[in-house]
């Protein structure tokens, strides 16, 4: 109930992708056969989000050695080389491009190089593919728990099907915490300038069945004021050790005015996204997209002429504004490095 979209699909034999750049207007899908197509999806954002970008890349991984074997049997696992490169300088923060990049190459590694790869690399990215589902699913109902008495809750950016393998991650435990009516009501930020609330948040949960109110970005702390929001729950694309979380540029707004109205703050995010070799927040690097995503909206230019813009896609929420993060390995309630490495050594 409530989890209805796929947005990354591996269909006889090719990697299909629904292109969130045409939602809401149209879904329309992209089957991709060649490693540099599914890097430039990526780059575009054809696909976005953190655990679907690492999804979609091992997918871009099976593609790639199919095809390297098909050209060279023997050196097909230097050459692939070439395409994990291309992979990985896709986007930058999402850590889990990196981390799913790693557990592809731990399956090439033990394949005989004599053999031809595409059912063992498929089987890893499916693992990979299952597994984030599973999390989600999980977090949602660590994080439902969270939420004691019904009342309003605010996400930003999408965190849902859309950008995962499927049920989302802040999505994840507002369709589950919405399921057991502890929500009175979603707000979702519009998220300028790409405007993934706007357009693809309120498209899922529409399509879903979980009613959902739109406001503009810089609204938030003003309904924070009026007293019915009590959680804001977002994603991330990369937590460091410490417990600092990289998400969409506007999260540290959130945070800042969720501490003074007493608005609790809630992260989550599978263990794929914690990145335990950056120490802190400031470690973690930040993706600029081009100026056209803030001087334009939709192709359509809304910008003086002659104005310059600047574009981070992400900005960093300090561990001291999260009440709660939320992997599939347990609850760090008020983060700290030490909370945070405990949590990674949980076994499931
Ligand atoms: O630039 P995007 O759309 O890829 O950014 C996505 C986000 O910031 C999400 O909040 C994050 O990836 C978590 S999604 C489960």
């Amino acid at each position: 109930m409530y989890d209805s979209i796929r947005a990354v699909q591996w269909d006889g034999g090719m990697l299909c992708l629904l292109d969130q750049r045409e939602l809401p207007q149209q879904e329309v899908y992209r089957n991709l056969s060649d490693v540099n197509n599914v890097a430039q999806a990526i780059r575009d954002m054809v696909v976005r989000g953190a655990p679907a970008i690492g999804i979609t890349a091992a997918y871009g991984v099976v593609i790639a050695a199919r095809h390297r074997y098909a050209q060279d049997a023997a050196g097909w696992k230097r050459a692939l080389e070439a395409d994990m490169a291309v992979l990985s300088n896709a986007r930058l923060t999402a850590v889990n491009l990196f981390w799913a990049l790693q557990r592809m190459r731990e399956a090439i590694a033990v394949i005989d190089t004599a053999n031809e790869p595409t059912a063992a690399l498929l089987a890893a990215a499916r693992r990979i593919h299952e597994d984030d589902v599973s999390a989600n699913r999980r977090m949602g109902e660590l994080g439902a728990q969270l939420v004691d008495s019904p009342c309003a809750v605010i996400t930003h950016c999408n965190t849902g099907s859309l950008a995962t393998g499927g049920y989302g991650t802040a999505l994840g435990v507002i369709r589950s915490a919405y399921s057991k009516n502890k929500i009175t009501q979603v707000y979702a930020d519009e998220t300028r300038p790409w405007l993934q609330g706007a357009r693809l948040t309120a498209w899922e949960l529409v399509k879903d069945g979980i009613p959902v109110t739109l406001l503009a970005d810089s609204a938030a702390a003003h309904l924070m004021k009026q007293g019915q929001v009590k959680w804001v729950i977002v994603g991330s694309d990369r937590i460091a050790a410490n417990g600092d979380v990289a998400n969409k540029i506007g999260t540290y707004n959130l945070a800042i005015a969720a501490k003074y109205h007493g608005v609790k703050f809630m992260v989550v995010a599978p263990t794929s996204t914690v990145d335990m070799s950056v120490d802190s927040g400031s470690d973690i690097p930040i993706e600029t997209r081009s100026t056209e995503e803030v001087l334009a909206v939709q192709h359509q230019r809304i910008a003086a002429p002659g104005a310059d813009a600047w574009n981070p896609a992400f900005d960093i929420t300090p561990a001291d504004l999260i009440d709660a993060i939320v992997t599939e390995k347990g609850v760090v309630a008020a983060p700290t490095a030490d909370k945070i490495a405990a949590m990674m050594e949980n076994d499931l």
